[in-house]
């Protein structure tokens, strides 16, 4: 079949040339300048950078499965493909360990100052703590919105450290909160009762702007903000506000809104783009200066054993669709 996969990073490429060696191997990502060389595409590859909307999927003809070599699906029209008869399959699951081992690591780097102290030493030789008081994770309260594979994970880290853990899902699991030693509560009682909270829900209509002006205003007074999730949970606007009063203590952000736009200015400002999108530009460029954030390019999938996994789970959706066995079907949510 005729296979082209988009974003494909070098470590990625042995991979793919092994196992799928007729497959067209793109490292950019897709965009609407490259439909008409693709246009035979039976089976598309892509990450989280390629759009795969309404009218991608309409300019390629021959297209069968959208594979994504990610758990988060918001990037591809599911619903639409679905509708037209086109097979949509993600890698669930993944990520548990590279992603909640990520989020702590951003949560450490704020409680304990770690960007602060590293820049101090480093640019100026300054090897004094005055500024650089940090505080304990243990006996302080987790809030994690999501107890998925990457939520529950994070609940077990958390638990090791001595931390009291409040959950919040739409599908509570209390075999896992009781094994695990979790408590599930409503969304306000997590809001305020957590000194830092934790977002693992998938970007969907109802989960956009989770965290927006009313809600960040449920929080504790001083609360922490951890994101590996997607940048669309939070209200950027509101965020900053929050962070500008102290509501919001300190935030660590792996995921940004509008974060591939970012990632290319040029066609952004080049682009005729809405206004509203070049204002998010311009808040990403506030948050990221702040002292008290810390933003990550969208790294916390990125460990060698996720990463492995990742394409192999990938290069087998890809040979079970061959087979007529789809496996990692994923629904229209
Ligand atoms: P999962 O599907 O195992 O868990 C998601 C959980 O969210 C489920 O328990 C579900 O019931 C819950 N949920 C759905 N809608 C909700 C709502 N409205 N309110 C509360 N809970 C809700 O997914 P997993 O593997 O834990 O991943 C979570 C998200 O993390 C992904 O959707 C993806 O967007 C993001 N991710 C980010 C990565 C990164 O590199 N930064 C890497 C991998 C995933």
């Amino acid at each position: 079949m005729n296979i082209t996969c988009v974003e494909v990073r070098e470590e990625e490429k042995i991979f793919f040339e092994q196992e799928l060696p007729t497959a067209k191997l793109l490292a950019e990502k897709l965009d609407s300048s490259m439909l008409s060389t693709i246009r035979d595409t039976e089976i598309l590859c892509v990450f989280v950078d390629s759009l795969v909307t309404k009218e991608v999927i309409d300019a390629l003809p021959h297209l069968q499965l959208i594979t994504t070599r990610s758990t988060g699906l918001d990037h591809v029209d599911t619903a639409y493909a679905t509708s037209k008869g086109i097979t949509v399959t993600n890698v669930p699951g993944y990520g548990k360990r590279s992603v909640a081992e990520f989020a702590l690591a951003l949560l450490l780097t704020l409680s304990r100052k770690i960007f602060d102290a590293y820049h101090q030493v480093r640019f100026n030789g300054d090897y004094s703590f005055k500024h650089l008081r940090g505080f304990d994770l243990g006996g302080k309260t987790l809030g994690i919105i999501g107890t998925g594979q990457i939520g529950r994970h994070l609940a077990q880290i958390a638990r090791g450290l001595e931390m009291t853990v409040l959950a919040y899902d739409v599908q509570p699991d209390p075999a896992i909160a009781t094994s695990l030693g979790f408590t599930y509560v409503d969304f306000d009682t997590l809001l305020s009762g957590a000194d830092i909270i934790s977002l693992h829900v998938p970007l969907l209509p109802a989960t956009r702007h989770l965290l927006n002006r009313d809600t960040l205003a449920k929080t504790k007074p001083g609360v922490y903000i951890i994101n590996t999730a997607r940048g669309e949970l939070i209200d950027t606007t509101a965020l900053i506000e929050a962070l500008n009063s102290g509501q919001v203590a300190g935030a660590g952000l792996d995921v940004l809104e509008g974060e591939s736009e970012l990632k290319d200015e040029v066609e952004l400002i080049s682009g005729g783009q809405q206004m509203a999108d070049v204002q998010v530009m311009l808040e990403n460029h506030i948050l990221t200066d702040m002292p008290q954030v810390v933003v990550t390019p969208h790294i916390a999938f990125y460990s060698k054993e996720a990463e492995r996994e990742i394409v192999q789970t990938s290069i087998s959706n890809i040979k079970s669709f061959m087979k007529a066995t789809p496996t990692n079907k994923a629904q229209a949510l």
